[in-house]
């Protein structure tokens, strides 16, 4: 018999497990009915109560996007794993696709693009900046896509995008429009069918306060018939739509086994947007804009300068915040978490080192935890100039 390997030491003794306040780009902090709902018993993974939770699960979803799209699912995996299904599912080998990056997630989102095969066209703006009409006009006349991306909430740039007209845009050059609303949905306004926007996904960790694990995706009739009509097979079997539309009821027929779903995930976000439907979309709306302007305010007058100069153009659910010369970010940082057990994340990409980015998501938007945020980065900032 082979030698045995010993069992590992570090799972002898209890996890170690601080309480944080995740005032970071997310995870947000889940409320104990989340996290509760997370521990309950698992039940079959077709069971028809865990099969009415997920129609549950796609009303909430159809009321945070504005939508009656019937192909309205979860996808088993974070926000990532959306990502990848829309790509998946909406692009074709050597289909072109226009990208719009202003920052991690388009060049993302380009990057799966050309692991799928496509051809991908970029119209890039700097972290901090957004498109114009007129810019995607451009960039739809001069590369004919079938698809355009475009991020709502540029977690990475801090920046929220205007979306009203671009599905209009985007039909009248035959293309679709995919938008990426992970750090934005709930926490700003977002009308999936008014704006005519073809798919669309978000994530569980931000402003619906609940674990990373099961993702909202939502495609339209238009992007629906794109993935019906296909003449190559969708790459990915785990992420390919037919299957999960059949999954999540919208297809009309009986739900088969395509994956095992996962259960306590999803049992997690029922209770997210549980608590998303009953506060109200537009009170969300507000409580996170009201919440963002006093850190914004606040953090002016700590004598800061945010990274998004217009106001209409920055997020509400997540600010960046520039880094005073002479100061390293992560003293700073660190400060906040040693001191407050408080997340405060720092820049992504060209912006590393550059900002500070500070969270307000969901069930963490409250002015109680700006002010958190502030006095620990005044405090912070006090400590590391001496
Ligand atoms: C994640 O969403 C991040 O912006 O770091």
């Amino acid at each position: 018999m082979p030698t045995l390997s010993p069992p590992p030491q570090s799972l002898m003794k209890p996890m170690d497990f601080p309480q944080k306040l995740l005032m970071g780009p997310g995870p947000s902090n889940c409320p104990p009915r989340v996290l509760n709902a997370s521990a309950l018993p698992l039940l079959g993974h077709l069971h028809p109560e865990f099969t009415q939770i997920m129609d549950e699960v796609k009303a909430g979803i159809q009321y945070a996007f504005q939508t009656k799209n019937q192909w309205t699912v979860c996808v088993s995996g974070t926000g990532h794993g959306a990502m990848e299904a829309a790509c998946t599912n909406l692009l074709e080998p050597s289909e072109t696709v226009l990208v719009c990056e202003n920052g991690l997630w388009g060049q993302r989102f380009a990057d799966m693009c050309t692991r799928n095969g496509a051809v991908v066209q970029k119209i890039i703006k700097p972290m901090g900046q957004v498109f114009t009409l007129q810019d995607v006009e451009a960039g739809l006349q001069q590369h004919k896509p079938v698809l355009v991306f475009v991020t709502h909430g540029e977690s990475s740039g801090s920046t929220l995008q205007p979306l009203e007209g671009l599905g209009q845009l985007c039909h009248k050059y035959n293309s679709l429009l995919l938008v990426d609303s992970v750090a934005a949905c709930g926490g700003v306004p977002l009308f999936v069918d008014d704006w005519e926007i073809d798919a669309i996904y978000t994530g569980a960790q931000k402003v619906l306060s609940a674990p990373p694990g099961a993702s909202p995706v939502s495609f339209s009739e238009r992007a629906k018939n794109k993935v019906l009509n296909r003449k190559t097979p969708i790459r990915s079997y785990y992420f390919d739509m037919t299957h999960l539309a059949n999954y999540w009821g919208c297809d009309g027929s009986a739900r088969r086994y395509h994956h095992t779903g996962p259960i306590s995930s999803v049992y997690a976000i029922r209770e997210g947007l549980a608590r998303l439907a009953e506060e109200g979309l537009e009170k969300s709306w507000e409580t996170h804009r009201k919440c963002a302007e006093m850190l914004w305010e606040g953090a002016e007058k700590l004598g800061l300068e945010l990274l998004v100069q217009e106001k209409a153009n920055r997020l509400p659910c997540v600010t960046g915040i520039k880094v005073p010369e002479g100061v390293n970010w992560k003293d700073v940082s660190d400060y906040a978490m040693k001191t407050y057990k408080v997340e405060i994340s720092g820049g992504l990409g060209a912006q590393a080192g550059k900002i500070w980015r500070v969270g307000i998501m969901g069930y963490n938007a409250t002015p109680e935890n700006v002010q958190k945020v502030l006095r620990a980065l005044d405090e912070g900032l006090k400590s590391v100039r001496g």
